[in-house]
């Protein structure tokens, strides 16, 4: 059971994938973990596996798009533990259409949950982070936040955004000894691929064969996925790090691929990948 002097951190998305195997892995290392989601009902796995490896873990709840649910979160967390010293925005959603088959509230949606809702809860926590001149800020992006993916048009916008919003914030922050840092991670097995698949577009139309080809490409990256539990040890690790970077990615293979995105100052080598995407 975790001393009442740890340090205390906050994840979001809890109830499933990264966000349970992060609060699991904080928890083993004596942080004092409230791990939120949008909907307790779906808090019995994580409470389950927590209690089979003598963790003490809290729940709450919070919703990333509602402001309300935030600010509810944070009172409570505030008003019990008295300080925050990690946050761990992991809660979003991905979204399988490119951009004429998705309607702009689709699009809303999925910027609200992966962007707006890493500014909420930020906005949340910030000001007592800044106040006590401590505090880690750390958000699950992608490679998705670094190079746009076919049919992923919306989740690469939301991502993109992060990652601005983080890389902008980051040098105000550190000059009140708070660190923000963004961890870039590949394909991941978890829920989170075949829930995009499942509510994202699958009408035939213009797009069906490339999407099926993008399917295929993803289907196959999966292969080398990794687990949740390795993007928890990354999170724990860079969370431990006393001078932590802004950008960590969760695999030397990711670390390649955006090495080259970032390399290619006008797009074409990029095109020439992700075009081969399709077939
Ligand atoms: N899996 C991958 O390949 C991959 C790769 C790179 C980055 N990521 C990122 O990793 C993070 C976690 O994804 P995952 O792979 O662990 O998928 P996941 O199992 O689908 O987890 C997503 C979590 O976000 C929660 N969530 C969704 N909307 C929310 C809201 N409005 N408020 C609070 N929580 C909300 C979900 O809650 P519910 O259970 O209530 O739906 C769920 O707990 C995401 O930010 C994702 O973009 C994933």
């Amino acid at each position: 059971v975790n001393g009442p002097s740890a340090e205390v951190a906050l994840v979001t998305g809890a109830s499933s994938g990264i966000g349970l195997a992060t609060a699991l892995a904080l928890a083993r290392r004596s942080y004092t973990v409230v791990a939120t989601m949008r909907d307790l009902g779906r808090a019995d796995r994580l409470v389950e596996l927590a209690a089979a490896a003598g963790l003490a873990v809290e729940t709450d709840v919070l919703d990333v798009t509602a402001e309300e649910s935030v600010a509810g979160c944070a009172e409570r967390l505030l008003a019990r533990h008295g300080r925050i010293d990690l946050v761990v925005n992991n809660a979003g959603m991905g979204q399988i259409g490119s951009l004429e088959e998705v309607s702009i509230a689709d699009l809303a949606e999925v910027i609200d949950v992966n962007c707006l809702g890493v500014a909420r809860v930020t906005k949340a926590f910030l000001p007592t982070m800044r106040e006590a001149r401590r505090g880690h800020l750390i958000a699950i992006s992608s490679i998705a936040g670094v190079l746009g993916q076919p049919f992923n048009d919306g989740y690469c916008a939301a991502k993109f955004a992060l990652e601005g919003l983080y890389e902008s914030l980051a040098p105000v922050a550190a000059e009140f000894g708070v660190f923000v840092s963004l961890i870039e991670a590949g394909m991941v097995s978890t829920e989170f691929y075949r829930r995009s698949v499942e509510t994202g577009v699958s009408d035939p139309g213009p797009y069906a064969q490339m999407r099926e080809g993008f399917v295929r490409t993803a289907d196959g990256a999966a292969a080398t996925a990794q687990s949740a539990e390795d993007i928890a040890e990354l999170v724990v690790s860079v969370a431990a790090d006393p001078s932590p970077q802004l950008r960590y990615q969760s695999s030397p293979d990711v670390t390649q691929l955006l090495g080259r995105k970032l390399a290619d100052l006008d797009g074409q080598r990029v095109l020439r990948i992700t075009r081969r995407w399709l077939s």
